[in-house]
């Protein structure tokens, strides 16, 4: 057994005091200490097939918060806008208070999940280019799989919007495919959830939700060993294991949060 970050979390102590605004599967949305803000609280709750299969993954949470802030921040410094402000603690951060679109985006770069079933490909071809898709979010349907057509007719967004968030998903995958080769790993596809925020009346989109393992698909390049959720999906092992070393290839295990690379030094 691997280290295991959640020993030395201090759980949800404090919680009562705030104000829950909205639970999740994953994770627990607070009002946040500023207007405009919201905490983000990540469970150890690992859910799948649309919460038939349930867990609890003990040490999940705090290594998606620490996850999360590494690619969030990342994106920020690429200049690509997110709604995450700051880590607050292990299980905790500090986000922009977002009027979530109601899609799920997915990148993929490599056939595996819903798409491989449908097309009766195989699990890891490449595709012949990384390819977006929408699914709307809606538990009770299952987040079908929409044409943007759709997207455009029910107004969940403009076809503007669209277009942009079709830029700022391939921006992602760009910049989360080369965080993942740099530590050899493959970037399958993932999901993520763009937000609106409004300046004056005019609407802007950030990436918001998380980024994480459970949102990803990720596969060791050498061996082929699935890194993400998957794992839990298809009882491949354990889960905090597998997520506990993507964050430690990335050196952004709660133990070692520095991943800022030092300076060169000189040798006389
Ligand atoms: P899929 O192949 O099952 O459609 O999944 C595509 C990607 O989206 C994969 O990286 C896993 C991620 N995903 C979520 O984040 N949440 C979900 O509810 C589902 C079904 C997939």
């Amino acid at each position: 057994m691997t280290h295991r970050a959640a020993r030395c979390d201090t759980g949800n102590v404090g919680m009562a005091r705030r104000k829950l605004v909205y639970e999740g599967k994953a994770k627990i949305l607070y009002e946040g200490p500023e207007p405009g803000t919201y905490v983000q609280y990540f469970k150890d709750d690992a859910t799948a097939f649309n919460a038939e299969k349930k867990a609890v993954i003990e040490g999940k949470g705090v290594l998606n918060n620490r996850l999360s802030e590494y690619f969030m921040n990342g994106l920020t410094q690429i200049g690509v806008p997110t709604h995450f402000i700051k880590r607050l603690n292990m299980r905790e951060q500090l986000i922009r208070q977002v009027e979530i679109i109601p899609l799920e985006v997915i990148v993929r770069n490599f056939a595996a999940g819903s798409m491989a079933k449908r097309l009766g490909l195989a699990e890891g071809m490449a595709l012949p280019r990384p390819i977006v898709e929408f699914s709307y979010k809606d538990d009770a349907l299952g987040d079908p799989l929409v044409p943007e057509e759709y997207i455009a007719a029910f107004g969940w967004a403009t076809q503007q919007e669209m277009d942009d968030i079709v830029s700022m998903a391939l921006r992602v995958n760009d910049f989360m495919s080369g965080v993942m080769y740099g530590v050899g790993i493959k970037l399958i596809d993932f999901k993520i959830e763009i937000g609106r925020v409004w300046d004056n009346e005019f609407p802007r989109l950030v990436v918001a939700d998380e980024i994480s393992p459970d949102s990803c698909r990720l596969w060791d390049i050498e061996t082929g060993k699935k890194l993400d959720k998957d794992v839990f999906r298809q009882d491949l092992g354990d889960l905090a294991d597998a997520y506990t070393e993507v964050a430690k290839r990335l050196g952004v295990l709660p133990t070692n949060v520095t991943h800022a690379p030092t300076k060169p030094t000189l040798i006389n």
